[in-house]
């Protein structure tokens, strides 16, 4: 079963978000294929590393948006990227260490995740920087 299979259930309507979404979701599959493939952790380390950094300039991203236009649950949203950060850390500590396990675990995590925080906090966020975009002309990201 496929762990990060994009559907337009997932879309945020903001084209520029979607396709960063899209690409986590492409490296996400990526990184779930190799290590059903058996790839030995030396090859996967650069695949986590490369998922870890994208979902990062990601968060930052949206961050950015939310601080530009004032978002009022910017709080309650931010939070939920530092979970995934702190969880994140703690899983690419143990991978670096050796740990077999831990790459199916953050990718388990993240599929999951991803799936939550998409379908509400980032659909919420979307649907005011939607609104926002109807009554300013550009934003700054
Ligand atoms: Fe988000």
């Amino acid at each position: 079963m496929s762990l990060f299979k994009w559907s337009s259930a997932h879309s945020v309507y903001l084209p520029e978000i979607d396709a960063e979404h899209r690409a986590l979701y492409r490296l996400g599959d990526e990184l779930h294929k190799a290590m059903l493939a058996g790839a030995d952790p030396v090859h996967l380390k650069p695949v986590v590393d490369n998922l870890l950094e994208s979902a990062e300039q990601h968060f930052r991203h949206e961050e950015r948006l939310m601080r530009a236009i004032h978002y009022t649950s910017f709080d309650w949203h931010k939070r939920q990227h530092d979970a995934v950060r702190k969880k994140a850390k703690a899983l690419a500590k143990r991978i670096d260490a050796g740990d077999s396990a831990a790459t199916g675990e953050l990718l388990e995590f993240f599929s999951e995740w991803m799936r939550g925080h998409l379908g509400v906090a980032d659909r919420m966020m979307g649907a005011r920087l939607r609104n926002y975009l109807r009554f300013n002309t550009s934003l700054a990201s």
